[in-house]
């Protein structure tokens, strides 16, 4: 067996702009897909979309926040499919509700720092927990976790968001550390700009523009960016990577702050 063919995939956050990207992807080289979601009827959408498409794919309503439901969800999966090999821990709190009131430390309400914690980072480890009991069951498996480029700079805002993503990079290594003599990897994804219907929404063409001007690709990256990434990394063929943290960022964080100041594009003539 090579890839991801046949192997057994769950996706948290799946109904949104990367997770659609990542299950869509997985599902269509052979993997079978849980679309997890706490938007549970976009979350069937998704699946139903991945079935329309010939491949193999449920959904599952779940707040990854709440233990319980991140027992049902892994329950659901080995029902349905009868193992767990992949689990990508894509779900965040990116709404305007939790991300957008992530701004002014001092004006922050304590609230908005507990939901950023309890979603972004107490939601990957409830997972993990969990799947790992059932990982171990189907003879190993392979976890991806989203951080962000957020986890290793300061920001203006975001800060509860930044913390969160820097806490789950510890949080993949320490896993990858416990658990791979049971052959379990673990890896982590950050994520530059990433424009899907939220981030565009959030950031307007004028903050894509600025985000545009500190990437050192000639574009802001995509959702299927993401998923061909994750999709390696739950392969068989990663099977010697663990305890990583790939950077899909457009090279964001490849240089040094002044970059976008000083470079001048070349005049095409
Ligand atoms: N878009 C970017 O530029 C970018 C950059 C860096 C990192 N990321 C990370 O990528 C991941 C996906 O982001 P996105 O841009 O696709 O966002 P998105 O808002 O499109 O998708 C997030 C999904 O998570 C779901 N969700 C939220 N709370 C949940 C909960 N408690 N339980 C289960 N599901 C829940 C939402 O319903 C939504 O479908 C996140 O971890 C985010 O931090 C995104």
């Amino acid at each position: 067996m090579t890839g991801v063919d046949q192997k057994v995939a769950v996706v948290t956050g799946g109904a949104g702009g990367i997770g659609t990207a990542v299950a869509s992807t997985l599902a269509a080289r052979g993997a079978r897909v849980v679309v997890a979601d706490v938007d549970g009827a976009a979350a069937r959408r998704v699946a139903d979309a991945i079935v329309d498409a010939g491949g193999a794919a449920i959904s599952c309503p779940v707040d990854v926040a709440s233990e319980a439901s991140v027992v049902e969800m892994i329950g659901a999966t080995v029902d349905a499919f009868g193992r767990l090999d992949i689990l990508h821990n894509n779900a965040a709190a990116m709404g305007d509700d939790v991300l957008g009131r992530d701004l002014d430390l001092v004006e922050m309400s304590v609230e908005v720092w507990d939901t950023t914690m309890a979603v972004n980072l107490r939601g990957p480890m409830l997972a993990c927990k969990h799947a790992i009991a059932a990982m171990r069951r189907s003879g190993g498996g392979a976890i991806v976790n989203t951080a962000s480029v957020a986890a290793y700079g300061g920001d203006l805002q975001f800060m509860a968001y930044g913390a969160s993503k820097a806490g789950l990079v510890n949080l993949t290594k320490s896993i990858a550390t416990r658990y791979g003599k049971e052959n379990i990897r673990c890896n982590a994804i950050a994520p530059g700009m990433i424009l899907t219907p939220t981030s565009r929404a959030r950031l307007g063409e004028a903050g894509i523009e600025l985000f545009m001007r500190h990437h050192l690709t000639t574009r802001v990256g995509s959702p299927e960016d993401i998923a061909e990434a994750v999709a390696y990394l739950v392969s068989d063929e990663a099977g010697y990577v663990t305890g990583h943290v790939l950077y899909v960022d457009g090279g964001v964080t490849a240089h040094l702050p002044h970059f976008a100041d000083l470079y001048e594009p070349v005049e095409e003539t």
